[in-house]
């Protein structure tokens, strides 16, 4: 192998994401200097924030530059080492982005983890990014008390579902909201919450009352929108809202808050927060997620395209809720 392909930015969206927006490249296999290693990338992670960097304007990170391979986490093994840290044949994750090679000094966040008792795709959903943003929106922002009732939207998702695990264990009543009766069947009999409300049915504030009868006091926000409302509305006094998402709005669409009185009449807490800013609860979360995983008591799903040229095309399907669980794209 001389050569490797990766999918670089070739246009900025006005709106939705269209394969237009990529570009395959084929590039020669770098030399690897002293101090570096070469990674063969396994797995691509594909996330909502991708659709953020596509843009040119301010945001909580820089945005992607045109004509660049596009950002994303990866795993793979080290296939050539020159670094004294790193060893052929170590996993590796790392942040190499939509590529099949990554050249490394040993920095940039690049971890070596132990696949040996979970598989190693897994270090880039539950037992990754995914599954840390959950770790902290939920333990450290909505702090969930046992008895209490608990909402998460994109329930279906890498991040939600963990949250309805992580608050069922909790002792809380979870609540998921998804997109369609299969996505809610698998929230339910799968991830085990409570209940389930398909938004898309087109009954989401009495689904959502008959699912809720205590009211409800976490809520872990992925989406705004309708469904931000309608959460809004039923809100107990001093309930805690963690905003991790707003996908609803990831197309530029504005998103209207009509409920917001209910932050005054219930003294409610909201926060947003990005998981790479709370570096302290990394170390604990990932402990307890890869052990969750290993000993079976934290589930996931994963949908899995093949091969890097199929990335663009499952990204847009990401940002269209075809996904079930952790979207990867494997590199085999
Ligand atoms: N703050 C942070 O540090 C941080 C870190 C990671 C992720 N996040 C955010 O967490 C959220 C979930 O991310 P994820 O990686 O777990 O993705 P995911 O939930 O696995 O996939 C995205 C899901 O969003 C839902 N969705 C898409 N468009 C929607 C729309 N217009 N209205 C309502 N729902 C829509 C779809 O599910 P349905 O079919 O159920 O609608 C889709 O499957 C995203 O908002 C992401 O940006 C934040």
């Amino acid at each position: 192998m001389t050569t490797y392909r990766r999918i670089v930015l070739a246009a900025r969206p006005e709106g939705a994401v269209k394969p237009e927006h990529f570009r395959l490249e084929e590039r020669p296999i770098p030399a690897v200097p002293d101090g570096h290693l070469l990674v063969r990338n396994r797995f691509m992670s594909l996330d909502p924030y991708m659709r953020g960097a596509m843009n040119d304007r301010k945001s909580y990170r820089q945005p992607q530059a045109i004509g660049e391979t596009m950002v994303g986490g990866t795993v793979g093994e080290v296939i050539e080492s020159r670094h004294p840290k790193f060893k052929v044949g170590d996993v590796v994750v790392g942040g190499f982005g939509w590529q099949e090679i990554g050249l490394s000094d040993g920095g940039g966040g690049l971890r070596r983890v132990d696949a040996s008792r979970v598989p190693m795709q897994a270090f880039l959903g539950v037992a990754g990014m995914p599954g840390v943003t959950a770790w902290v929106g939920l333990n450290r922002i909505i702090a969930p008390k046992a008895g209490e009732t608990v909402v998460v939207s994109a329930a279906s998702g890498a991040v939600g579902s963990v949250v309805g695990q992580l608050a069922k264990a909790h002792g809380c009543r979870v609540v998921g909201v998804a997109g369609g009766a299969a996505k809610c069947a698998t929230v339910v009999d799968e991830f085990g919450f409570d209940a389930c409300v398909d938004y898309k049915a087109g009954r989401l504030e009495a689904d959502l009352a008959a699912a809720t009868p205590d009211g409800i006091d976490g809520y872990f926000e992925n989406v705004g929108g309708a469904v931000l409302d309608a959460v809004l509305a039923r809100m107990n006094a001093f309930g805690r809202i963690a905003v991790c998402g707003l996908i609803a709005g990831y197309n530029d669409e504005p998103i209207p808050v009509h409920q917001f009185r209910s932050v005054l009449t219930n003294r409610l807490k909201i926060q947003g927060f990005i998981v790479s800013e709370v570096p302290d609860a990394w170390p604990p979360a990932l402990a307890e997620l890869a052990a969750k995983v290993a000993d079976g008591s934290l589930k996931y799903k994963e949908t899995v395209a093949r091969g890097i040229a199929s990335a663009p095309a499952a990204f847009i399907g990401l940002l269209r809720g075809e996904n079930l669980g952790k979207q990867l794209v494997s590199l085999d």
